[in-house]
């Protein structure tokens, strides 16, 4: 048994209908968190060891390391959990660039109070320069991150580009981990444009939230587009329902499963089900 036996899976021919309502109450209400001096300690905790596990998942190379961290569906904690990364990373001294790919709907500016033009979107039309998309931040001095940029009616094309290949290429020079973030894997496909260019991606999901059936179809995806998947990472994990369910007593907010070792079979099993 792992993680993914404590995630909810029931099913519910209303799901889409309630995934739809769901957005739109957290839309007007969405924040942005970064770890600062007030976080809980068994959240940074949690981020350190997340951090850790996906450093040692990754091999060490001459050049920096890219992650790309993508989810099933919105709302997952994609945003939340890539920047606090970037910036848990930046705290142990590594050189990072947080990179918004979620040309469609990217939040990545808002965790840094800015605009989010000019952006990545703006770099790959050859609207901007390098210099003009990388901004350094505040919370960090070794961590700057590129915004989203202008919507564009073509995101998985200039995700896709040779434009992007190479930006990755030079970043990488400069950079010891470049971390992305991206749309949701099962409601559009712009994140599979970057598999081809990343050393790893991880797979967001969120704990009583997420279905075991997406997650798995998710990693399929994948899979399929023959991604290096470091790991599923399980967000907004509610430790005192899994006591009441007589789970494991894991203290943090934040678990990760490393490997497919954890990942449930396509088909869901009767042992899945009462999970
Ligand atoms: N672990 C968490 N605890 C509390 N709120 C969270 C957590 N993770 C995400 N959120 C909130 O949920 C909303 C969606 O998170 P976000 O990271 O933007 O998701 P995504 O990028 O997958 O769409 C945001 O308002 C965010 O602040
Ligand atoms: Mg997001």
């Amino acid at each position: 048994m792992g993680l993914f036996s404590m995630i909810s899976n029931h099913r519910s021919k209303n799901r889409f209908r309630r995934m739809e309502q769901r957005n739109k109450k957290h839309a007007s209400t969405r924040t942005e968190y970064l770890l600062n001096d007030k976080t809980p300690f068994n959240v940074t905790e949690a981020f350190r060891n997340l951090k850790a596990a996906i450093s040692v998942s990754v091999p060490k190379k001459s050049e920096g390391v890219v992650i790309m961290a993508t989810s099933a569906y919105p709302e997952d904690g994609k945003t939340t959990v890539t920047a606090n990364l970037a910036l848990m990373f930046a705290v142990s001294d590594a050189k990072v660039v947080l990179v918004d790919a979620d040309i469609r709907k990217g939040r990545i500016a808002r965790y840094f109070k800015r605009k989010s033009t000019p952006g990545l979107s703006d770099y790959l039309s050859g609207q901007a320069s390098l210099s003009d998309v990388v901004h350094r931040t505040r919370a960090n001095e070794n961590l700057s991150y590129i915004t989203c940029g202008t919507h564009s009616p073509r995101p998985y094309e200039l995700l896709e580009s040779d434009e992007m290949k190479n930006l990755i290429e030079e970043l990488k020079k400069y950079y010891d981990y470049v971390i992305i973030d991206t749309p949701p894997i099962l409601v559009i496909s712009d994140a599979l444009a970057l598999t081809p260019i990343v050393d790893g991606a991880v797979l967001v999901c969120r704990h009583e939230v997420s279905y075991v059936s997406d997650i798995s179809r998710a990693i399929s995806t994948l899979r399929f587009s023959k991604a290096n998947i470091l790991g599923v990472i399980v967000n907004d994990f509610k430790e005192s329902s899994v006591r009441k369910y007589g789970g494991y007593g894991n203290k943090y907010s934040y678990g990760y499963s490393d490997g497919y070792g954890y990942a449930p079979s396509a088909e869901t099993t009767e042992e899945d089900k009462k999970a």
